[in-house]
């Protein structure tokens, strides 16, 4: 467990005194060691951070006070090794390792007043309480962390990035109520969560980067420069790897190692990417081509290109359903102009069905605004019974039957909607309507809609993920 947990736990109220013995034992203050490879990756992301109301820590200190950070150059997005050297000597000045952390400057002054920290920083607060997750990221480097905790606790929620806006909203399935904002990324396209919980992946169009969010501080923990403008993103069940669309001709995907934090591969492929996906089974990387209309299949042993597919129309959404053993069934694409999706059966290498959606009982058509595709969205629940199709035409959710494909069930979920996701139990889906600045949560069995949750500027790619909540 860990010490503030512990203190909590017991309702201690003051920190001084009592702290040494609890998290350094069995080590004596003297022999606490500061870890560099822990400030590199896990303190240096607060100097970095911006928080609402503040400015960054290195605005400020990479100009003056004794305290120096290193600036960084207008397009580097995080810092050399020698610059983390120099910041680690500097910051090591103003703290007491192994020490009560209330005893470090480094950790006091940016700490508010009333919770343990300084009476004035010329910086301002910028953490309220000692169980601020990014304090205590500090305070267990201060204490002699070589490594970040894994998760102890973990809960599904749902991501919803907002296409227009600055910000991604944090959803809990259970009260179906917005419970948190990842904010500093512009432009955010596509989202996967590590399946540990650990930190969730999404991509900023702004800055051409894959961002690392730390899933129990809500905020970037590193950017990794890609090869180009990236769309949507995939991470593989081991979660080691996580392949990124770039939407840039001639066409690519890159290849980020999560355990480096860096991009170790650019795959070309044919045309530039708008989505890809990991397959269930985690053994393909399947990237889509609005300009070329191919269907590109990389095997994630290799990082190979495998084999591809031309369709008749460009590449939009994808998802997939499983045979039995887990290995990949069929593709569930939809198209560019076409108002519905098409079926690819992932052995044959072939297109084996097409289905047209009809209007919706009760809905009018709107025509304004599809940007090319009048179907965006797609998913299969967890049991693999149906397949779920958004129409932007019909405000309306087609679901279909596998493996028979017959229309089962219409839902209307507002203004444009877009991407689909479910909850892992297959009992909620979710999904983004653009026109509304809503996500719809729909009762997959009952086909109700159950919750318009309020999120940011024109919501559209959605996904589940694991957040450590400890
Ligand atoms: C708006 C500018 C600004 C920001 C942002 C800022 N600081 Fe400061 N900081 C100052 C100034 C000015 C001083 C010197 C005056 C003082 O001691 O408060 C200072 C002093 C400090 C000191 C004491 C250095 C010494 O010489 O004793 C520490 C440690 C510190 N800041 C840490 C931080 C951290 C960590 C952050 C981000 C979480 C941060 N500061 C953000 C302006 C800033």
């Amino acid at each position: 467990m860990h010490y503030l947990r512990l203190l909590k736990s017991f309702g201690v109220a003051s920190l001084a005194g009592l702290l040494p013995a609890l998290f350094v034992s069995p080590l004596s203050a003297q022999d606490v060691e500061l870890n560099y490879q822990f400030f590199k990756n896990e303190v240096q992301p607060v100097f970095l951070a911006k928080r609402d109301g503040n400015i960054r820590c290195v605005q400020c200190h990479g100009r003056s006070s004794s305290f120096r950070i290193q600036p960084l150059d207008e397009h580097q997005l995080f810092f050399t090794e020698e610059q983390s050297r120099m910041n680690f000597e500097s910051a090591s000045q103003f703290v007491l390792p192994g020490e009560d952390p209330l005893k470090s400057r480094f950790l006091t002054h940016p700490l508010a007043s009333n919770a343990g920290g300084d009476a004035f920083h010329g910086g301002g607060t910028h953490f309220h309480s000692i169980y601020d997750p990014e304090w205590r990221i500090m305070a267990d480097w201060v204490a002699g962390a070589t490594s970040r905790r894994a998760p102890s606790s973990v809960e599904v929620r749902i991501i919803q990035t907002n296409a227009a806006g600055d910000d991604s909203h944090v959803i809990d399935p259970v009260t179906n109520k917005s419970i948190g904002r990842i904010t500093d990324i512009e432009i955010p396209h596509g989202v996967v969560g590590a399946p540990d919980g650990s930190q969730i992946y999404i991509t900023n169009e702004a800055l051409h980067s894959l961002d690392i969010v730390d899933s129990r501080t809500m905020r970037v923990k590193r950017r990794i420069p890609l090869s180009g403008r990236p769309n949507n993103v995939g991470v593989t069940s081991d979660g080691r790897k996580v392949y990124v669309a770039i939407m840039e001709m001639p066409g690519s995907v890159d290849v980020i190692d999560v355990q480096k934090m860096e991009n170790i591969k650019t795959i070309p492929v044919n045309g530039a990417i708008h989505n890809v996906y990991v397959t269930p089974d985690s053994r393909h990387a399947v990237a889509g081509s609005i300009q070329t209309s191919t269907i590109n299949v990389i095997d994630t042993a290799t990082d190979e290109l495998v084999w591809e597919l031309e369709m008749d129309s460009g590449i939009r959404p994808m998802t997939f359903n499983t045979k039995s053993d887990g290995s990949t069934d069929k593709i569930f694409v939809q198209l560019s102009g076409f108002h519905g999706f098409a079926v690819v059966d992932f052995d044959q290498r072939r297109e084996v069905a097409r289905v047209e959606h009809p209007p919706a009982t009760g809905q009018e058509a709107h025509y304004d605004g599809l940007q090319g595709a009048p179907a965006h969205g797609l998913g299969v629940p967890p049991d693999g019974k149906t397949v779920w199709s958004t129409s932007k035409v019909y405000s309306t959710v087609y679901i279909h039957s596998l493996p028979d494909l017959k229309e089962v069930g219409q839902v209307y979920v507002g203004q444009h909607p877009e991407w689909v996701t479910f909850t892992p139990d297959g009992k909620t889906a979710y999904i983004g309507a653009a026109g509304d600045h809503v996500t719809f949560a729909v009762d997959v069995k009952s086909m109700k809609t159950v919750a318009r949750i309020p999120v940011g500027q024109v919501p559209k790619r959605v996904a589940m993920v694991r957040m450590a909540v400890d």
